[in-house]
């Protein structure tokens, strides 16, 4: 088996970097695949915290190349600070490789970014405000800049010219804005940022088919998650990019057949931020109760993240999307203290019984959960690491979810250290 892609399977914050960190042990390269700075995941190493952004989980193993790949929204000026703060802790970045074709995020996405939030109003979609969408909206619009193109000082200026032209007539005309000038973000960026990311930007499909032919375990890091997924989410509430597993061989330049094993992370509840539907979303004691114990705080812009109980139908489309082959569950440990544990595992939707996501977005936000009750363990998980060690009541939890779904849970997080897992096979 050499290659594995992560996903995450609700709406992000899931603990994909926990669980990357623990299976990156085995591999030889990391390979982030789309999204930006809007991801953002903590590492508790030997009680020393790492923030990562940008960087792949594997940078704080030796032994593995973090790779960047291609379909992933780069914005520099915060890739070299991160990897500043890593080498101030001691890790080594020399290793990372960037492609070449990942787009740039510049300070003109991240204004329009808020502007166009701004603008919305009431409707806004709770972005991160790190330009994501604008940046993959230049991509896509054939007008965005790639980091191979800042290798070259004249084509830099000169795009650069061209798209900042229109930026500042959107900001000067819907905006009523001060513009950028394309020159000074040129210079800027050829002498602060180009000398410095150079050695690190790379052919990096052919990075990952070295590795493959060589029958290296390659890892593929998806950021955010399925329902935040820009075809498969519930859009608009959404990001701007693939982060469903299918995702990984667009953004890293592999085909579907070299993967071998899709692994689902999923969180024991629910959680989003940002707005959007969320039919088990509570607003009740047991919301705020899941809130503080789970500390559901963004990881990157400190926003609360809304809480409910964990939902079926969406994991299974969630397993149909990404061909999940098992379901890692992170923060069980957050239930322990919980009487009852509930589980959503159909919707009434105008008085009818649906087991499975409903395809129309209107019925989806019309969904009423409709749950089963089970007894909760009342008992601290964090020492166990054996399921058969495991309260019967958590052990049957799990064998209730895992019916629901169709698909094994391997691994059960019990706590945020690095080692603090449940091994399931
Ligand atoms: P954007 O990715 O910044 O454009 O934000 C679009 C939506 O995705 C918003 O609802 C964000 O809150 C959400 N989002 C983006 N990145 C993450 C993440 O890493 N975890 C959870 N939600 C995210």
């Amino acid at each position: 088996m050499t290659a594995t892609i992560v996903v995450g399977t609700q709406w992000g914050d899931e603990g994909k970097g926990k669980f990357t960190d623990l299976i990156a042990k085995e591999m030889t390269m990391v390979v982030r695949y789309q999204g930006g700075h809007n991801a953002g995941h903590t590492l508790v190493v030997d009680g020393e915290s790492f923030a990562l952004q940008l960087v792949p989980s594997g940078v704080l193993y030796d032994h593995i190349v973090p790779v960047i790949g291609n379909g992933v929204v780069v914005d520099p000026v915060v890739l070299l600070a991160e990897m500043d703060k890593l080498t101030a802790k001691g890790v080594d970045c020399s290793r990372l490789r960037v492609s070449g074709n990942a787009h740039v995020i510049f300070p003109y996405h991240q204004e329009l970014d808020r502007l166009i939030e701004r603008h919305l109003g009431k409707n806004k979609l709770g972005t991160t405000k790190r330009g994501i969408g604008p940046t993959y909206a230049d991509k896509a619009a054939r007008v965005g800049i790639r980091l191979q193109d800042m290798l070259d000082p004249k084509i830099f200026r000169e795009k650069l010219r061209v798209v900042v032209a229109e930026k500042n007539l959107m900001l000067a005309k819907i905006y009523n804005r001060l513009g950028f000038d394309a020159d000074e973000l040129a210079d800027r960026y050829l002498e602060e940022v180009v000398p410095r990311l150079r050695p690190h930007i790379a052919d990096t499909v052919a990075l990952v088919h070295e590795a493959i032919e060589a029958g290296q375990q390659v890892l593929f890091e998806g950021a955010q998650a399925t329902f935040l997924d820009i075809d498969h989410g519930t859009y608009p509430f959404v990001t701007s990019s693939n982060p469903v597993a299918g995702g990984a061989c667009v953004g890293a330049g592999v085909g579907p057949r070299h993967i071998d094993r899709v692994v689902g992370i999923a969180k024991a509840y629910v959680t989003r931020v940002g707005s959007g539907p969320f039919p088990t979303e509570l607003f009740d004691a047991d919301g705020d109760k899941l809130r503080d114990i789970g500390r559901e705080y963004g990881t990157n812009t400190g926003r609360p993240r809304r809480c409910g109980w964990f939902d079926v139908p969406m994991m299974r489309q969630a397993v149909r999307l990404n061909s999940l082959s098992e379901i890692a569950l992170t923060k069980l440990d957050i239930l322990d203290t919980f009487d009852t544990v509930k589980v959503c595992v159909a919707y009434d939707i105008g008085g009818e019984r649906v087991e499975h996501l409903p395809y129309h977005q209107s019925d989806f936000h019309a969904a009423v959960p409709i749950y089963e009750e089970l007894p909760g363990w009342k008992q601290d998980l964090s020492a166990f690491t054996q399921r058969a060690q495991l309260p019967a009541e958590a052990q049957r939890y799990l064998e209730f979810l895992e019916a629901q779904v169709g698909v094994p849970i391997t691994l059960v997080g019990t706590g945020p250290g690095r080692d603090q897992f449940v091994h399931f096979s």
